[in-house]
């Protein structure tokens, strides 16, 4: 019976091939950050008030100018078409019917403009490529699709060494392989509703958005992507110089980094460790937000990493947070039921909110902020 959100993760370990669901599930190295973002929630308490009529709470928030229905929304993940058919449209959709943000990856399987026609609020995320023209395509390909908020990421200079995907042979690009056919031939169902459907209906997977373009999934050569360890804060100030939408980096746990994101003009950052994922014993994004919030100036704080339940959402945004994200979880309901598997996915935590306010004495969101034990 999947009741919240961790109930999806073993839902979805029962339906995907293993090296899939441990490529999606894992942290670097130690996974010593996967653990520390759950730890930062758990050690955090909340003090509720009593009496205090609370029939008419809403989670109506406006972050980034939008009108949200709730606090939380649905981080970027990459090459998640192999978990769910389309994946992609998939999760656009379901946040789009319900009031909240998507941000589609860089690394998706779907094209960005095929996205935006389905959910016209998405957002995209860019990896860069220390190869400018490569920006450049990929910049003005976003600017005529009508994308509105680019988030960049900034946290990837190079890949984390998540020992997992290279014992299972899960790299990128795919390299077919025995040990990944026989991960797939111990799920019929996953190869013949998302795999097979996935031919039929596409042809071979392609990452279609890269800054160096598109690229295949599977491939016995590397694919042509540039490096991204040389980019620096000019060239972020280039990019806000020529973006006229907002633009949002991710990946920052250092103030100075915040302040250094609010002196170029930015419009927001999201705290965030990527899910424990790159540096292996980063900061948990939560365990940072208050400094982060000190030095941000106006820009929007946002958070991801390690958010399961309601409790944890209004424990970010006691702590300065204006909205936080979800990753694994809204993919494990999309590997399982696809766009209806993610909208109830997003019941359930809206539903938790919904709880968590009412026990805590809110009727809006902004009151959480003294709700923290000292
Ligand atoms: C990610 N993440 C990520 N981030 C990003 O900026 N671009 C990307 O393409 C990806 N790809 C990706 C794939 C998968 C399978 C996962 C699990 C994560 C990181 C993601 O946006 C987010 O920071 C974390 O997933 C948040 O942590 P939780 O909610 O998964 O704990």
């Amino acid at each position: 019976m999947i009741l919240n959100l961790p109930d999806c993760e073993a839902a979805a370990r029962r339906r995907l091939p293993r090296c899939l669901f441990e490529f999606i599930e894992g942290g670097s190295e130690d996974g010593v950050s996967v653990r520390a973002n759950r730890a930062a929630f758990e050690a955090r308490r909340l003090v509720p008030r009593v009496l205090r009529d609370t029939a008419s709470r809403d989670q109506l928030c406006a972050t980034l100018g939008g009108g949200w229905s709730a606090p939380f929304g649905i981080a970027p993940m990459g090459a998640a078409g192999l978990a769910c058919f389309r994946a992609d449209l998939a999760l656009a959709r379901a946040a789009l019917a319900a009031g909240i943000p998507f941000i589609l990856s860089g690394a998706s399987l779907v094209s960005l403009e095929r996205v935006l026609e389905a959910n016209p609020q998405a957002w995209f995320q860019m990896y860069p490529s220390s190869h400018e023209p490569e920006n450049q395509a990929l910049l003005a390909r976003l600017r005529a699709a009508g994308y509105g908020t680019l988030v960049v990421t900034a946290d990837v200079p190079v890949g984390g060494n998540r020992e997992r995907d290279v014992r299972n042979g899960y790299g990128s690009p795919l390299r077919p392989s025995f040990k990944l056919a026989r991960d797939a031939a111990l799920r019929p169902r996953w190869l013949l509703r998302t795999f097979l459907r996935t031919l039929g209906a596409e042809g071979m997977p392609h990452f279609e958005n890269f800054a160096a373009g598109r690229a295949p999934m599977f491939s016995r050569t590397a694919v042509r992507q540039h490096r991204r360890d040389s980019l620096s804060w000019d060239w972020l100030a280039s990019v806000r110089a020529q973006w006229t939408g907002r633009l949002v980096l991710k990946g920052v746990l250092a103030a100075e980094d915040a302040e250094a994101a609010s002196r170029l003009g930015l419009d927001g950052v999201i705290v965030s460790n990527h899910g424990g994922r790159q540096l292996d014993g980063a900061a948990a994004p939560l365990d940072q937000l208050a400094a982060v919030k000190a030095a941000s100036g106006g820009m929007a704080v946002m958070l991801d990493s390690g958010v399961r339940r309601g409790t944890d959402v209004l424990k970010a945004l006691a702590l300065g947070a204006e909205h936080v994200f979800v990753g694994r979880p809204f993919l494990y309901a999309a590997a399982v039921g696809g766009e209806e598997g993610v909208g109830q996915a997003i019941q359930l935590l809206r539903a938790e909110i919904d709880r968590d306010m009412a026990l805590l004495g809110c009727v809006r969101l902004t009151e959480v902020a003294d709700r923290l034990a000292a």
